[in-house]
């Protein structure tokens, strides 16, 4: 099973759509895992967009991640990194897919409503960085084997 970082970003809580949010996910067959709500400290947001440093729209980045609370979470399930990404939609709302969040949601790139890590490898450092080990939680879900027991 592969686990992903999702945050809703200040423009999502603001817009209260952390709930709509968080359906979407459940709807898909996926499980959370780690929740919190909170303020994102200066330091957290660049480490956390460390990688976007010198882009143009860098500084404006970590302005809007630091401006109101965010919802920070781990989600878990088979191919969730793939799954979560299709169901955000792509980073600018004005090509994402109809159906997915950023289309049905939002307009511009700079705000995109969520984050989710984009691989295995990158999953596992966003994690470490927003959680401690001990705020997952490790259960089962009665639909698991629904959702991804293979007929074989
Ligand atoms: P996220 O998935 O959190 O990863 C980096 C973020 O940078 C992205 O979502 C957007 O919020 C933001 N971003 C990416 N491209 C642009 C852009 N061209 N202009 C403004 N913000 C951007």
């Amino acid at each position: 099973m592969e686990r992903s970082l999702v945050l809703i970003k200040p423009d999502g809580v603001q817009r209260g759509l952390v709930g709509e949010i968080i359906k979407r996910l459940e709807q898909r067959g996926l499980k959370l895992v780690a929740a919190k709500f909170m303020w994102v400290s200066d330091q957290l947001a660049q480490t956390h967009y460390a990688v976007h440093f010198g882009k143009p729209f860098y500084n404006g980045l970590i302005n809007y991640i630091c401006s109101a609370p965010v919802m920070a979470m781990v989600w878990e399930g088979q191919d969730a990194i793939a799954a979560i990404r299709q169901t955000m939609g792509a980073t600018n709302p004005t090509v994402a897919a109809p159906g997915t969040i950023r289309h049905d949601f939002a307009i511009i790139s700079s705000r995109n409503l969520t984050h989710a890590s984009d691989s295995v490898e990158n999953s596992e450092k966003e994690i470490a960085l927003w959680f401690k080990p001990e705020e997952l939680v490790t259960w089962s879900k009665i639909d698991e084997e629904w959702l991804f027991k293979s007929n074989n």
